[in-house]
């Protein structure tokens, strides 16, 4: 019997999830994204050579990996392109490996002019979103007038969609935004050019992914961002609009919830967050003024913590095991926000615990890392009555300590 796995944030995003399926790739046949757009930004570490990746599963730094794109992913055929063409100029083959639904909704230049605008519109509101057009892409999803991958199969047809959904937008980017609007000749024209080197990749990935669970193969199912920015049950409004949650591998692959035997959560030893939101252990710091708190601004500048995708600094904060208990759906913490009295009267329970300042960075067994460290971890495991199976301690593929690989 083969076995499938599912990976998710348990936070915000950006807690390494990309690192993680690159590492137990070498287990698998394929490896499937299935939700979100390229606002992720996975970064891969292979014997010092960086790799980000956006769109493209993480499988495809292993040669003899399929990778797949589900239909709940929305598709920038530009991004697409791009971080095809990247790779392959770095020797990495993509278009023979690369399988794409039909059913995934494009995200075409319009969305981004509207995620833009709405972002204005909602000045100190703004979400803070990646501007790559993932929100009003997944609206006209759900609004059952988006055009997908498998619309550009048929031109004339393509054509006649798009005019309508031009028009549509076109309407309130005028009217409500006071932007210009956009060209439907130029959107149709670019399309159907980037459609040449697309159609070849269309195909039935639900149907794929069947027939090697057939064959006893194994699967690993890729989550990007965050479970607390999922769209319904995350930090909403300040969330992204997809199920970052595991469901989300169900609907947006096409197998079943029976499939899935495992499901990986992963969790940044510090807590982070990108754009607008609350974020309850937030330790606040400015890059740009300098100004703040001393224990955000060395979590910032140690952990690099700035955006794959958008190069914005990351907020930085302490650990949160309620919020991760609430991911985790576990809700057993003595900590009580979920009491009657609601979140904002609950009182934090803060637990401070001895810090090392060795390097833990590429040690390979649990038992060299400083007591310190491995004190923090069981706390962890302890309060969220999770296992830790895995332990990163660097970028790079190598700086990992497996306590339980989950395909064995
Ligand atoms: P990975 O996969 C962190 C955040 C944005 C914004 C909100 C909505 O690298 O973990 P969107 O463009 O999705 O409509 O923006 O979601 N966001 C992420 N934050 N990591 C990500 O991806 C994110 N993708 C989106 O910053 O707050
Ligand atoms: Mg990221």
């Amino acid at each position: 019997m083969g076995k499938n796995v599912v990976i998710i944030g348990t936070q915000w995003g950006d807690e390494g999830k990309g690192k993680i399926v690159d590492l137990i790739t070498d287990k698998v046949s394929s490896v499937v994204r299935f939700q979100g757009g390229h606002n992720a930004g996975h970064t891969l570490v292979i014997e010092g050579k960086k790799t980000v990746l956006h769109l493209i599963p993480s499988g495809i730094l292993r040669k003899n990996v399929n990778c797949y794109i589900g239909h709940g992913v929305v598709l920038s055929m530009t991004a697409l392109l791009k971080e095809m063409n990247e790779l392959e100029d770095s020797g990495v083959e993509v278009s023979s490996r690369l399988k794409i639904s039909p059913g995934c909704p494009l995200i075409l230049p319009y969305h981004i002019e509207l995620d833009n605008a709405r972002e204005a519109h909602r000045g100190k509101a703004a979400i803070g979103t990646t501007g790559n057009g993932i929100g009003p892409a997944y609206e006209d999803k759900v609004a059952r007038r988006g055009l997908r991958v498998g619309d550009l199969l048929d031109e004339d047809l393509f054509s006649e969609k798009l005019k309508e959904v031009v028009d549509y937008h076109n309407f309130s980017l005028k009217n409500y935004y006071k932007q210009t609007p956009v060209d439907f000749e130029s959107v149709l024209s670019e399309a159907l050019n980037q459609a040449k080197i697309i159609k070849p990749m269309i195909m039935d990935v639900a149907d794929e992914l069947h027939q090697q669970m057939d064959n006893s193969e194994n699967i690993l199912f890729e989550g990007a961002q965050g479970a607390l920015l999922d769209i319904d049950q995350g930090t909403y409004p300040f969330v992204t609009s997809s199920n970052t949650t595991s469901g989300g591998a169900v609907t947006g692959s096409g197998v079943g919830v029976r499939d899935i035997d495992y499901v990986l959560g992963i969790v940044k030893a510090y807590t982070t967050r990108v754009g607008g939101g609350p974020f309850p252990t937030e330790l606040d710091y400015d890059v740009n003024t300098d100004e703040g708190d001393p224990v955000g601004r060395e979590l910032c500048s140690k952990g690099h913590e700035f955006g794959a995708t958008t190069g914005r600094q990351r907020r930085c904060g302490w650990l949160d095991l309620v919020i991760l208990n609430r991911s985790f759906r576990l809700k057993r913490t003595s900590t009580p926000p979920f009491s009657a009295e609601g979140y904002s009267a609950a009182k934090p329970i803060y637990i401070e615990m001895p810090g090392w300042k060795t390097s833990t960075i590429g040690t390979h067994s649990f038992g060299d890392l400083p007591k310190e460290a491995q004190d923090y971890i069981k706390k962890i495991e302890e309060l969220s009555e999770i296992p830790v199976d895995i332990l990163s301690t660097g970028p790079d593929r190598d700086e990992t300590l497996i306590l339980k690989n989950p395909f064995d």
